[in-house]
């Protein structure tokens, strides 16, 4: 799956799926903003012979307009167009029961994970529509589809990401502009760590057993999906959203 030439957007790209995707995308030709709050190093990747494409890396807070709007300035100014917007940056917020979990833990992780991709979408649609063009991959979770114990907030936040992938794709369907989301299940990483040390399964033996596959994912096997949704192969691919979770949301 080529994706040379394209140019991408990636937030959380210092982040665990995030950073596997640059790699992916700058492998298969793309150039990528990579966009994250946190400081990220691509410089190895930049030097490396395989990629011949560029990556510009875009310090930003996905809850600020002007900053979200700075990240798809970049990306114009840069290489004048933006063919796929990988709208992931997230956090899992505190791992607490309703009780205890504050109204500000509540707005935070909202202000971040939903209303962080809200302003993704409202700045690289226009954009798309101009162009008659484009791909756009929100990062939800298996927690937006069902809920679980200990992460209210999380799981609110990720069902709104849902929400806003099929509104925006009914909005931009008949314009040739996509619109999906992932859903991936646990994923090898620090968040998933701190998940299980916040549920106390993080030293069990059988800590992966709640997944059918019995593993988690790899971020490498994420970005393959972002990949295949972002090129051109999934053509007629809108207004979903794709599970990756080793069977998870299968079961009753
Ligand atoms: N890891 C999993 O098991 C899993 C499962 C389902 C969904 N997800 C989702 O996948 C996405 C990526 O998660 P990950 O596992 O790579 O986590 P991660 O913590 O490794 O990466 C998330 C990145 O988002 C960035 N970020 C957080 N808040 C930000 C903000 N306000 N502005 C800009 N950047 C910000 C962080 O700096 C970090 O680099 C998230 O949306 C997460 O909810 C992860």
């Amino acid at each position: 799956m080529n994706l040379e030439g394209k140019t991408a957007i990636i937030t959380g790209a210092a982040g665990n799926i995030g950073s596997a995707t640059v790699r992916l995308f700058t492998e298969r030709g793309a150039n990528v903003v990579a966009v994250d709050q946190q400081s990220s190093d691509f410089s190895a990747l930049m030097k490396d012979g395989r990629c011949a494409a560029r990556i510009v890396v875009q310090p930003a807070d996905v809850r600020s307009p002007d900053q979200v709007a700075a990240y798809v300035e970049t990306a114009m100014e840069h290489f004048g167009k933006v063919d796929v917007f990988f709208n992931n940056a997230g956090i899992i917020g505190p791992m607490k029961l309703l009780d205890e979990y504050t109204l500000d833990d509540f707005r935070n992780i909202m202000d971040i994970n939903a209303t962080g991709v809200f302003l993704g979408l409202k700045a690289v649609l226009p954009i798309m529509y101009q162009q008659n063009a484009g791909s756009i991959i929100n990062t939800a979770s298996v927690a937006g589809i069902a809920g679980s114990q200990g992460s209210i907030g999380y799981v609110a936040s990720k069902h709104a990401v849902v929400g806003l992938t099929r509104a925006a794709a009914l909005e931009s369907a008949a314009r040739n502009v996509r619109v999906n989301c992932i859903a991936p299940g646990p994923i090898a990483g620090p968040m998933i760590d701190s998940v299980d040390r916040g549920l106390g399964r993080y030293d069990t033996p059988d800590r992966m057993a709640y997944v059918p596959a019995n593993r988690y994912g790899q971020p490498d096997e994420v970005a393959r999906l972002v990949a295949f949704l972002g090129g051109d192969e999934s053509g007629f691919c809108n207004g979903a959203v794709y599970t990756i979770d080793g069977a998870k949301t299968a079961e009753i």
